[in-house]
């Protein structure tokens, strides 16, 4: 790549290689302080119950009451211990390393660090997930990070609450895990449509109360990373109909020597609702 160019040219591109991973890094830790503070309350409301629990079990002897203490306060660790398993996966994962990836356990992990802040903006999560789904040859943290930020871009996207649908299947012919976040929140009108992937691009006023959005640098992340795996996003979207990201991953199984990266903007009117 360096052939034939000013001895100036690689050092410059070293430097913005190097500067694009601190920025990775730094959004990476970014995300996890956010996922910190929404998962500390939830984990505060599973100890309240833990001790109201343990506290009617010592006030009353009969065994039936005791019985149901003891089955809530194991309930309560069990989600407690899923929190934190949640959040300690994606803070030891730094591995740069694609692997073989069980896109639904994705899926379900990020929902779980994310089910209090839906239900607390009334957002119901749909899923959609095909049965039997091969893995796909993917770093897993990166690719939660993105599918963390299209959600958070969707709840943003739906003040009043509102409906996300998360479709994940495999189109053997093209060998790639296709993986739907849609929302039927506000829409894009076409004219910014064209501008979302940009680096810095963002309508939105500054953090919200969980401090998160502002930035515009979610999508134009989401795409490099992406498009390091060999794959794509696309975007469909309508005014006052809703908004649907589409990520192309490639299967394990399918040859490592993975296609060439393409980003595709895929700018068109979404005919579709959140209703299909
Ligand atoms: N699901 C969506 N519905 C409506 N608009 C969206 C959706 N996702 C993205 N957008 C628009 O695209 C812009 C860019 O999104 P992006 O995630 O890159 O930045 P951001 O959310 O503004 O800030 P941050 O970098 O903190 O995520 C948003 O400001 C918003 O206008
Ligand atoms: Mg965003």
């Amino acid at each position: 790549m360096q052939a034939g160019e000013t001895n100036e040219t690689p050092s410059l591109q070293e430097q913005i290689e190097s500067l694009k991973q601190q920025l990775a890094h730094a959004q990476k830790m970014a995300a996890l302080g956010e996922l910190v503070s929404t998962t500390t309350h939830e984990y505060n409301n599973v100890l309240m119950t833990v001790i109201n629990y343990a506290k009617m079990g010592l006030r009353h002897k009969d065994d039936k009451t005791r019985h149901k203490s003891f089955e809530k306060i194991l309930a309560a660790g069990q989600r407690a211990a899923k929190i934190t398993n949640g959040i300690l996966g994606f803070a030891r994962n730094r591995s740069d390393e694609f692997e073989p990836t069980d896109i639904v356990k994705l899926v379900d992990d990020a929902l779980i660090l994310l089910e209090r802040e839906m239900s607390k903006y009334r957002i119901s999560i749909e899923r959609r997930l095909e049965e039997n789904l091969p893995e796909a040859m993917v770093n897993t943290n990166q690719i939660q990070q993105v599918f963390l930020n299209l959600l958070t871009n969707s709840r943003q996207a739906m003040d009043g609450g509102g409906r996300i649908l998360i479709k994940a299947s495999h189109d053997a012919a093209s060998g790639m895990i296709e993986l739907v976040v849609r929302d039927n929140g506000a829409g894009i009108p076409e004219e910014k449509l064209r501008r979302i992937f940009d680096p810095y691009f963002s309508t939105k006023q500054g953090p919200d109360e969980t401090g998160k959005g502002g930035t515009g640098v979610g999508l134009s992340m989401c795409r490099d990373i992406i498009e390091a795996h060999g794959g794509k996003i696309q975007v469909a979207s309508k005014v006052g109909t809703g908004t649907a990201f589409t990520m192309f991953l490639p299967v394990a199984k399918a040859t490592p020597a993975a296609p060439s990266p393409t980003i595709t903007l895929g700018v068109h009117n979404a005919p579709n609702s959140c209703n299909s």
